[in-house]
């Protein structure tokens, strides 16, 4: 049995209860480029956690990294997922440990209606997330089940990538910019529907440039510049914090 070793930093403090997700001291590299420079943050069971930053600050890489992608290459550090050590497994073996990446390019699979993108997703039988489950929480994927799935709205097909990574069965959501290019009446949809997600229980790292949006929604928040962490803490202080939106969030 892999034994999860203890990161917090202060065992004190209620911040540091036994995390979820744990990142150790990850550092990532896209080549000879040197990008995630030896991050640390936890993930609670059930909460939110906004990952933020300016363009090209490192939150796709490292999003990317926890996935296990083969690009960028992680040469350094930890990743625990509910006692699993993710830094020791391919993308596939991390995705069957439960973690779920929504990129941002939602890779749709075309010639498939919405119902068989979601089937091909489900492990069978489906344990914890139905396709009854999946339309209440997305009616308008239930409406239009039939439909081929590359044909839908980005908004729709958003919801589609989120629901598809739920089939899987997963015990983290990895969101990479689900708000960008989707108008204001969605985006209010979207995070409804992630509320309702968290309500049942999910663990969400949510990356957006939207970063006001991402806060209301999320417990904590990570900001990160040039791929290190300057901030920890909750997404409310970051709102308060005029300061530090202005210099890391441009807001
Ligand atoms: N495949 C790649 N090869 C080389 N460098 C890359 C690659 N992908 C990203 N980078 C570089 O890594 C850095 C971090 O990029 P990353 O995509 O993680 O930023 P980000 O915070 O997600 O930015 P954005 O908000 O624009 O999506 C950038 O300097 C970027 O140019
Ligand atoms: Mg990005």
């Amino acid at each position: 049995m892999n034994v999860r070793p203890d990161f917090s930093k202060n065992a004190n403090h209620a911040e540091t209860a036994p995390a979820f997700l744990s990142v150790w001291d990850m550092h990532s590299y896209y080549g000879e480029s040197y990008i995630v420079q030896g991050i640390s943050f936890n993930v609670h069971e059930g909460e939110i956690l906004a990952l933020l930053g300016r363009n090209g600050a490192g939150k796709t890489t490292t999003l990317r990294s926890i996935a296990r992608l083969d690009d960028p290459q992680v040469n350094k550090g930890e990743i625990w997922l509910d006692h699993q050590p993710l830094h020791r497994m391919k993308s596939h073996q991390a995705s069957v440990a439960g973690l779920g990446l929504v990129p941002e390019d939602r890779r749709i699979i075309p010639g498939l209606t919405v119902e068989e993108n979601l089937q091909l997703a489900q492990i069978t039988p489906p344990i914890g997330w139905s396709l009854e489950r999946l339309y209440d929480l997305f009616p308008r994927l239930g409406e239009r089940r039939k439909q081929e799935g590359v044909t839908l709205s980005g908004g729709e097909q958003q919801m589609l990538a989120i629901a598809r990574a739920l089939a899987r069965d997963i015990k983290v959501l990895l969101l990479d910019e689900p708000y960008e290019g989707l108008a204001p009446v969605i985006v209010d949809e979207i995070e409804k529907t992630l509320r309702l997600i968290k309500e049942q229980g999910m663990t969400t790292i949510l990356v957006e440039q939207n970063a006001v949006r991402a806060l209301q929604l999320a417990d904590r928040a990570v900001i990160l510049d040039t791929g290190s962490i300057v901030f920890d803490g909750s997404a409310a202080e970051v709102l308060e914090n005029e300061g530090l939106r202005a210099e890391y969030l441009a807001i």
